[in-house]
């Protein structure tokens, strides 16, 4: 149900934003909306950290991009990083609104904390959309991607990877934290693959989804669990992955035991490679952060029919229910697809992923 409404929904943008481009042409305005702005606008973006490299490299520059492209170059994006601080966010959201930016796109670092800043910017005038994290308060819309199937995608991949091992197997969970909703849902997803499959016998929260910290839960299950005992490592992201992995080392280990990640980032990919890590879920960031800024740009030109053609489903936050959303799909990525997803979306070059010290291991599955 919820996956025919995603793909009706993208079929709609698509007839819609087809239709907007012809009028367009013979430069007309779209006659369905009541623009309130023109191009020269601005967009506040706010993301989280940068401990992981997707929101400096991927989600900023595309979001910037798209916006100018989408107002003859006219329209700017004004972006703070949070850097995992939740105090240091909502200062960053009262200068925008005291800024008086035209739109709000919001990456919470926690989701509860800054409902007081969403309701303030909202008193202000100005819409909020909740970009990749649902935040609380009373946002306009929110566009991520299908999380809790990110947590199915990886909980299913350790048990592919365990195979018949699977029922004796001892895994060690190392979640996302606890002020991101996406974390949970993460969770929720690999549970309901692993729970009653394997045995889960040490589960972490990652507070502010530090690698130190990951570090440190992953020495504490060490020594509870023991070296040889551990069988895989479900690891909510990539940055989480390569602590697992680097204290797994650390300690010795003789083979490193299948371990998730998220974000293909460029070292989650080349561990891919060398088969340190068993897998990784491509996002892609083009489609997220591109719907990102079509919908800021549509909420302040008022195109309303566009906006809605974008967000057809429905989601409930814990303050506000019926939030018009968008979940844009994602891919496993394993050694055999790397082509297929990173290389031929543009994020990375095969040049990038195969340095010198990955030489082999691409030559060994063609990648070239
Ligand atoms: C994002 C992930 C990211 C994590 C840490 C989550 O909300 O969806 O892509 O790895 O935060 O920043």
């Amino acid at each position: 149900m919820r996956r025919a409404t995603i793909a009706l929904a993208s079929a709609m943008a698509a007839v819609s934003l087809s239709a907007c481009s012809v009028v367009d042409s013979i430069g007309g305005a779209d006659s369905s909306a009541s623009p309130k702005k023109g191009d020269d606008i601005t967009v506040g973006l706010l993301l989280p950290e940068k401990e992981n490299s997707r929101y400096e490299k991927f989600d900023y520059p595309i979001i910037k991009k798209q916006v100018a492209e989408l107002t003859n170059q006219k329209g700017k994006v004004t972006y703070a990083n949070a850097e995992a601080d939740p105090g240091k966010q909502n200062t960053q959201l009262q200068q925008m609104i005291d800024a008086k930016v035209d739109v709000i796109l919001l990456d919470a670092v926690d989701s509860k904390a800054i409902a007081s800043g969403v309701k303030k910017a909202k008193d202000a005038g100005i819409p909020v959309i909740a970009y990749d994290r649902l935040a609380q308060g009373p946002i306009d819309a929110y566009i991520s991607f299908d999380n809790e199937l990110v947590g199915e995608v990886q909980g299913r991949a350790l048990i592919e990877a365990l195979g018949t091992r699977a029922a004796k197997s001892k895994v060690v969970m190392m979640n996302g934290s606890a002020s991101d909703p996406n974390a949970a849902q993460f969770k929720a997803g690999a549970l309901s693959q692993l729970q009653g499959v394997v045995q889960i016998v040490k589960s972490y929260d990652t507070k502010g989804w530090k690698v130190k910290y990951a570090k440190a839960n992953m020495k504490d299950a060490i020594s509870a669990v023991g070296l040889g005992d551990i069988d895989a490592v479900y690891s909510a992201n990539d940055g989480l992955a390569g602590a697992v992995i680097d204290t797994l080392k650390t300690a010795g280990v003789s083979k490193v035991p299948p371990v998730t990640g998220q974000d293909a980032e460029l070292d989650g990919v080349q561990r891919v490679i060398s088969g340190d890590q068993y897998m990784s879920v491509y996002k892609s960031y083009p489609d997220e952060a591109s719907a990102a800024a079509e919908l800021a740009v549509y909420k302040v030109q008022g195109r309303g029919i566009e906006f809605e053609a974008l967000t057809g489903d429905l989601v409930d936050s814990p303050t506000n229910k019926g939030i018009p959303s968008r979940m844009v799909p994602v891919v496993t990525l394993k050694k055999d697809n790397i082509k297929e997803t990173v290389v031929q979306e543009g994020i990375y070059t095969v040049k990038q992923i195969c340095t010198d010290k990955y030489k082999s291991d691409c030559a060994a599955i063609g990648l070239k």
